[in-house]
């Protein structure tokens, strides 16, 4: 429990510990058997399946933290996307929002009540990963992210609709964002008090933004949530992922935010010398090296490892999600050399 909560808050740590975001997911074999069974949203929406597949990659590998089984687009649904997960294409949203009638016909169920199979999972994951001594980190889209596909209709590369309103309606877009936090505060609320112990924020699509538009549609809102939080429960850890946000991470560090995740794209010798050291750095080996020869991805490891060594707070993750091409034996080699460190 303590080398996870200890790393975010900065304190020195045995070893760094780890855990991968996508832990729990299609390249592990008893993730694939349970969904030949199930879909994703049953898998999700049911607290024991949700139970068993967070702790799938804890059982396996012996991670130092779990991840709660859910999704991102939670907070979409719940404010009235219509949601389904397509095989080979993603998340799909039927009514996106580009218009103030879209916006209007949003038809919100509070989230407290719309999101108790999450915490009914909480609730249920708890005691089992007390057993492997691991806390749970809960986590929520950042408004930005879940915006976009919101407004995409599910995932875009370029974000051209998104960015459609930024330049023709940025109002509209704003409304949708301020929705989107008062969302956010409050299901990541419930699942603190649900009981997990730390949280973190994914804004992966806001990278793809310009300086200017991140400080206006992005970083206002992460701000908004994490003072929030702060405020109300100051013990808990907050991590913030962005994706492709090396030029965006001084702004985020000057929120009260505890972890900062990296991608695969930030130098870590630039990292330490940049964010502060109140801030945990959380990352950021290139998940397309799980592809590679053993023996690189050993030297590959040990080369973060040795970057961060004089680092206190620094936790080992991935630069973004594992892939479902990713083979168990790559993790597997992973996390043996971090735990033989
Ligand atoms: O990290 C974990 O193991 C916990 C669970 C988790 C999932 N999604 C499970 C999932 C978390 C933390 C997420 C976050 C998430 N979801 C993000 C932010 C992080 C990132 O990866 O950028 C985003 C953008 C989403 C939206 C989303 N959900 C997409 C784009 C997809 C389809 C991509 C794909 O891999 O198929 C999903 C589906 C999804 N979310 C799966 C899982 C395990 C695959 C579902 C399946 O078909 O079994």
């Amino acid at each position: 429990m303590k080398r996870y909560l200890d790393a975010a808050a900065s304190k020195k740590t045995d070893r760094p510990p780890i855990w991968l975001m996508r832990q729990a997911g299609r390249y592990l074999p008893e993730y694939r058997a349970l969904r030949q069974k199930y879909s994703f949203m049953e898998m999700m929406k049911t607290p024991d399946l949700a139970t068993e597949v967070t702790l799938q990659p804890i059982q396996r590998y012996g991670f130092d933290a779990a991840i709660l089984f859910s999704d991102i687009l939670t907070t979409a649904e719940a404010l009235g996307a219509r949601l389904t997960f397509v095989e080979k294409k993603g998340p799909v949203i039927s009514n996106p929002i580009r218009t103030n009638d879209d916006l209007r016909t949003l038809n919100s169920q509070p989230i407290s009540e719309y999101a108790s199979f999450v915490y009914q999972a909480i609730t249920q994951i708890l005691p089992e990963i007390a057993k492997h001594n691991v806390p749970l980190i809960g986590f929520a889209g950042a408004p930005f992210t879940v915006a976009s596909y919101m407004v995409e209709g599910g995932s875009s590369p370029d974000l051209k609709e998104t960015k459609r309103l930024i330049g023709n309606t940025p109002k509209l877009l704003h409304q949708l964002l301020d929705k989107l936090t008062i969302e956010t505060i409050a299901y990541l609320r419930g699942q603190i008090e649900a009981g997990v112990h730390a949280v973190q924020l994914f804004d992966t699509w806001a990278g793809l933004l310009s300086f200017e538009d991140f400080k206006t549609f992005a970083l206002p809102y992460t701000q908004h949530i994490v003072t929030q939080l702060k405020t109300d429960y100051p013990h808990i850890p907050i991590t913030v992922f962005c994706r492709h946000s090396t030029t965006f991470s001084p702004l985020l560090c000057q929120l009260p935010i505890d972890v900062i995740s990296l991608d695969w794209q930030t130098d870590l010798h630039w990292a330490k010398a940049s964010i502060p050291d109140h801030i945990a750095i959380q990352g950021n080996l290139d998940p397309g090296l799980l592809l590679a020869s053993h023996d690189i991805l050993t030297k590959r490891v040990k080369n973060i490892l040795n970057t961060m060594a004089d680092r206190t707070g620094f936790i080992f993750n991935l630069g973004h999600g594992v892939t479902p091409d990713i083979p168990i034996d790559a993790v597997k080699r992973v996390v043996d050399v971090i735990k033989g460190y």
